[in-house]
């Protein structure tokens, strides 16, 4: 069982719609019962809130539904997770700073696994979401590809 964990600050916009864009994709694949897949937050914001209206919308126009999914923040059997996976790089910091000296999986941006060394395009002041979609539809296929290749 590989464990997938997407993070974000406020566990409504970002890393929802990772979670939910790569459990389609590993549902597709046939891979849902070796791969695990869950979301948080770094802050404690948006605790116990519903998906934004944002993410909800763009999702279900690829059919994706994120009912019963709820903010929550990082906790410490999180760091189980053999990827933890930020969306921009001050997740990376708070990450690490919650980390601290304990081990952990592996914690990257989600881009780096396309090869890219930026975050997530953030829709929470522009409200693009498209852009998000599509930054995180590119991040979540080469993050599959990667763990593929270790199933
Ligand atoms: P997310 O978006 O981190 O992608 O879920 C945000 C959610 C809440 C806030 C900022 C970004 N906030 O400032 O409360």
């Amino acid at each position: 069982m590989v464990k997938v964990l997407f993070v974000c600050l406020g566990n409504i916009c970002r890393s929802p719609m990772a979670e939910a864009v790569f459990r389609k994709m590993v549902e597709e694949e046939g891979l849902s019962k070796q791969i695990e897949i869950d979301s948080a937050a770094t802050s404690s914001w948006e605790h116990g809130n519903p998906v934004h209206q944002g993410t909800k919308e763009r999702l279900a126009r690829e059919n994706i539904s994120v009912a019963g999914m709820y903010s929550r923040s990082l906790e410490d059997r999180d760091l189980a997770n053999d990827y933890i996976v930020a969306m921009d790089e001050s997740n990376i910091k708070n990450i690490q700073k919650f980390i601290g000296k304990r081990p952990s999986g592996q914690v990257k941006m989600l881009l780096e696994y396309a090869g890219l060394k930026r975050g997530i395009a953030d829709p929470w002041h522009t409200k693009d979401f498209d852009k998000t979609y599509e930054d995180v539809f590119l991040g979540c296929k080469a993050l599959l590809d990667k763990i593929k290749k270790e199933l």
